[in-house]
């Protein structure tokens, strides 16, 4: 059966445990480098009309690494785009020529959009503020990874909560997980959407809004680092006023619990200072490597069951 992958609220914790497992499974294939062509014959179409680094080639990056194929949009002055091609057009060309498609786009419901028009699966790789399912695995795989459990931690989420489609993805999927505490930490001004608030309390996560992480450090297992997103604020003296207004560095960490693991989905600006790479908090690298292995599991699963 078909299966789109528009947001993580479309996964059980159950699937998520499982495409945790088939993870493991094909980072040990990798490590053994063993040739793998589970997808060998496929090809993904991805489909960015939004900057990416990690997001897009992590998953050209899985397709190779499976046996697969991809072809890339290229970008608006070099495709028919720059000829006023529409968007469903465009989305129908790339369903007819690949067996996935990737989308990213500034416009929330963008992939859902291009789900509804193209017969073979969407996979959305990020759209405006709302939805970054597959960066939201990866974030949940590193810490089953590096925790051995996401059940029952105590979270941090700092930074761009309001704009912040990873923090958000992130916070959604973190809460099937029933946190002990979730701490969302934010300007007053870049706080949680009420919606996702919402479904916090229907999941029964117990969670505080504040301002200073320093309150809070000593209790985290887990924190999660955000930029504020300054290409999303409508008006540009709202973004002047906080910007540079929370900065994680080692002063902030000097009551953490030891085996505190930082994450950040990158790119990072000023928010997360480089003295904490060298530390064994910083998980962050390694969250973005396993970008690679989780997209690959992801893909395997959406195309071959
Ligand atoms: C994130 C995004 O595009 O939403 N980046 C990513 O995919 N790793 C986070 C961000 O841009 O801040």
């Amino acid at each position: 059966m078909r299966r789109d992958v528009l947001s993580i609220m479309d996964f059980s914790k159950e699937e998520l445990i499982a495409l945790f497992e088939e993870t493991k499974r094909i980072k040990k294939e990798l490590e053994e480098r063993t040739t793998l062509n589970y997808l060998r014959g496929y090809v993904m179409a991805t489909a960015f009309f939004e900057p990416s680094t990690r997001t897009k080639l992590s998953f050209q990056t899985a397709m190779l690494r499976m046996g697969g194929e991809f072809i890339d949009l290229p970008p608006e002055e070099a495709s028919s785009r720059a000829k006023g091609e529409n968007f469903a057009d465009t989305i129908k060309m790339l369903e007819s020529y690949a067996d996935v498609i990737v989308i990213r786009h500034k416009l929330e419901g963008a992939a859902r959009f291009a789900a509804e028009i193209a017969e073979v699966p969407v996979i959305n790789g990020g759209d405006g503020t709302r939805d970054h399912p597959t960066q939201a695995m990866i974030d949940l795989f590193t810490i089953f990874e590096t925790l051995g459990r996401v059940e029952g931690l105590t979270i941090g989420v700092i930074g761009d909560l309001k704009y912040g489609r990873a923090a958000r993805s992130f916070v959604l999927g973190i809460s099937k997980f029933k946190p002990k505490k979730l701490y969302l930490v934010s300007p007053p001004q870049l706080s949680l959407h009420d919606d996702v608030k919402e479904i916090i309390i229907e999941n029964g996560v117990r969670f505080e809004e504040l301002t200073d992480l320093k309150q809070v450090i000593a209790d985290i297992d887990v924190l999660y680092v955000t930029r504020i997103q300054r290409e999303r604020f409508p008006d540009p003296l709202e973004y002047e006023r906080v910007k540079g207004s929370y900065r994680v560095g080692l002063d902030i960490l000097s009551g953490a619990k030891s085996e505190l693991v930082i994450l950040h989905p990158l790119p990072r600006v000023d928010e997360l200072d480089l003295s904490l790479d060298k530390t064994p908090y910083a998980k962050y690298f390694v969250q973005a490597k396993n970008g690679v292995p989780v997209r690959m599991a992801l893909l395997k699963t959406i195309l071959k069951g």
